[in-house]
This record gives C-alpha cells, structure tokens and sequence, in this order.
C-alpha cells in the first residue's frame, strides 16, 4: 500500500512517518523539494493535485494544517486555503484515484459553553479563524464523498517544533515567576500517541483499506483522556522536570483569560468525549497525565 503523507515536519507528521511504516510505504511530500522532485503547498491547489496524481497513493494521511491560531487572525485568506480548502481538493483527487483520506481536525470548532466533553455529534460552533478554516476543511472534504477519517485531537505537544510544554520547559529556566491561564480547559494530547492511534485503527484495515474507511468513514474525536486547565498542565510539566533539572521558577500564578489578550479567542471548554473511538476501534486511550509522564522521563 501506497501512503502519501503530508506535513512530515509538524509535530503529529514526524511520528507518523514511523508509525505509519507498518501499514504500507510511506511518501512524505512537504514544502520542500523532496529527492524524487515533488513538494506540496496546501495554498496551492495545483500542486495538491499534481503530487497526488504523480505518487498514486492507496491512502492519504493529511496532518498538515495552518496551524498559527493567533496569526490566523490576521491572515485569513491563508489558513482558509490550507485548513479550508485544500482538504477538498486532496479529497477530489483521492476519489478520482479510488484512494482513501485520514485527516486530521481540532477541538476549537467548539464554541467552549459546555461543562462536560464535547462528542462527535455536537454541533460546532468555532470561535476563531483557525476553528472556522477547520470546520470548513472537515466539511469540504466529507462533501467530496471519499472513504475517510477525520480524527479530532487538542492541545498537542511534543519534544520537537513549537509547542505549549517546549515554551513551559524554556520559561522554567529563564524566570521565577510563570502566569498561566487557568480557566481553559482541555486534553493535552502526545503527538506520538495521535501517530500510534492512527496506525492501530488503520491496522484494523489493511486486508482491504478502502473497505474498512468506507463503512467507518466519520468524524472521531482522539485525544488523551481526562482533563486540565493550561496552568494545571503547567504546574505538572514543572512538577515532572524539576525531578530532573534545575529550574530557575520560584512561583507558578494561575490568572484568568482576560490577564492574557490574545488575537484569537479560544474556548473555555473544549475537552472531547473518546468513547466513540473506543467502542469502534477498541481503541483505549491513555490520560493525558501517563502520557506526560513518558513524555518527561
Ligand atoms: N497543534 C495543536 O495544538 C493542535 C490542536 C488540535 C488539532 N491540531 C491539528 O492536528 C494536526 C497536526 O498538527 P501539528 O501540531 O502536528 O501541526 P504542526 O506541528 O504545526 O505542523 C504543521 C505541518 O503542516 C505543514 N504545513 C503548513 N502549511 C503548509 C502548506 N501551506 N503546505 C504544506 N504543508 C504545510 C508544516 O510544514 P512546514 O514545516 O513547511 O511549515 C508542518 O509540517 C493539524 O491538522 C492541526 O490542525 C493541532
């Protein structure tokens, strides 16, 4: 099987170029020129089509994404073009080829009123540019009409790339005094356990892919379980590390949203129910505490 893969360098496209190699051959095509001469830039069509027309792929795993949520504010028309609109043209191209999709989605197409996890049937409502190019991606490409997953994930960290737990570690070191929000909620989620997840429900598929994606096509939420507030998953980040290095913080504050103005606005809750990938896929998640843990030791 014939995997094209996008966004190789993000921090959930690194770990699936690894975990994806047990399901078929992996294809990583990015904005730079790769040695068999292709790249692909999701703002520009042309290229989508003309990478996916050249690799032929059985199956395209799609986690690139415009994923600055502040700058999308002041850049629209770009984070609609990679986040809205390409998701339909690679969808086009997978059902002119017979391919199928797993793309990948966020928990800020919520609006963050509810006080208990959002499941897969709850109607979204995003708040900020980058929530509302996602909406329109998920719903460009289910309109096309292309066996597919589209996994929903927060708050996503890991040791490389530009990322809530890096910039926490960072400040550790240089100050002694951190202020974190502490009345948003969520999942913080391990890039490698979003690439694991994928390559074991796709495993569940490999006598005949196309089939599998078809009768489970759909939206599913895949995060880590449980949740906390950005300074709760501050506060256990400086817990875990200072068992292993030396910190310069003295004082972790939690303040309120309005203490930290950003461009965009983000939701107040927006923790998502797994339970649908787990009863479809027997797919058991772990906390977002045990996954840190692993993550720092
Ligand atoms: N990060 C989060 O907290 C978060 C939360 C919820 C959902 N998600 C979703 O999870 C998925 C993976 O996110 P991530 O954290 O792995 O993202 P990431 O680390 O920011 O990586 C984004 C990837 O997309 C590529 N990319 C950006 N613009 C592109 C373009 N115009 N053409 C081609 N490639 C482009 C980047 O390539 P370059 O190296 O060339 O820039 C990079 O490889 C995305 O769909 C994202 O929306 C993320």
């Amino acid at each position: 099987m014939r995997i094209l893969l996008t966004g190789s360098t993000g921090q959930v496209g690194w770990e699936l170029q690894r975990t994806l190699m047990t399901i078929g051959e992996v294809i990583p095509v990015g904005r730079e020129l790769s040695s068999s001469g292709l790249f692909i830039d999701l703002s520009q069509p042309d290229t989508i089509r003309h990478v996916i027309r050249e690799v032929q792929p059985d199956l395209i795993v799609n986690p690139a994404a415009y994923t600055a949520v502040d700058k999308a504010e002041s850049e629209p028309e770009l984070a609609m073009a990679v986040n809205g609109t390409a998701p339909g043209v690679i969808a086009e191209e997978a059902k002119h080829l017979g391919a199928g999709i797993v793309h990948y989605s966020t928990d800020y197409v919520f609006n963050g009123n509810h006080t208990t996890p959002y499941t897969e049937q709850d109607e979204p409502e995003p708040q900020n540019i980058y929530g509302k190019t996602k909406l329109a991606g998920e719903k460009a490409l289910q309109a096309v009409g292309v066996p597919y997953l589209i996994l929903r994930t927060s708050w996503v960290y890991s040791l490389r790339g530009k990322n809530f737990l890096l910039t926490m570690l960072k400040l550790a070191r240089e100050r002694e005094e951190i202020r974190v929000v502490a009345d948003q909620v969520g999942a913080p989620t391990w890039s490698r356990m979003i690439a694991e997840s994928t390559a074991q429900i796709l495993s569940h598929g490999t006598q005949d892919l196309i089939g599998f994606l078809r009768s489970n096509s759909g939206i599913y939420n895949l995060t880590a379980t449980g949740q906390t507030s950005w300074y709760g998953f501050a506060k256990a980040i400086f817990e875990l590390d200072s068992k292993r290095n030396e910190h310069k913080l003295k004082k972790l504050v939690a303040i309120p949203s309005e203490q930290y103005p950003t461009p965009a606005k983000r939701p107040a809750y927006s923790s998502l129910d797994t339970q649908k990938i787990f009863s479809t896929f027997k797919l058991a998640l772990p906390s977002w505490q045990r996954n840190l843990e692993l993550v720092l030791s």
